[in-house]
């Protein structure tokens, strides 16, 4: 199913942004190197919010253990994350980032 993310000038370098999908499932959205991924919003780890978080080197930092994932691929790249965490590939279309889910 596809959902409209949000408008691609809403995302900026420096701020994750989380977005509630219409079946309540939350994800987060980056923008970096002129590239949007997408992820889940939950942290593998625990029960934080990945969009509190910030990227540094292409990677989210969770902003309650310090883990990482590359936001890129999911995968754990520090600890205490062991689980990769689910990626989605971001569309845009008419200015709208959309992800397929
Ligand atoms: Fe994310 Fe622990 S909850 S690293």
């Amino acid at each position: 199913m596809e959902h409209i993310l949000c408008r691609a000038e809403d995302v900026s370098d420096d701020e994750p942004l989380r977005v509630t999908l219409a079946d309540g499932h939350a994800v987060t959205v980056y923008r970096w190197e002129d590239n949007f991924y997408c992820t889940d919003d939950l942290c593998t780890h625990g029960d934080a919010s990945l969009a509190e978080g910030y990227v540094e080197d292409g990677a989210i930092i969770c902003p309650f253990h310090l883990g990482s994932f590359c936001i890129k691929s999911g995968a754990p790249r520090a600890a205490p994350c062991s689980e990769p965490i689910a990626v989605y590939e971001v569309n845009e279309r008419d200015g709208n980032l959309l992800i397929q889910r």
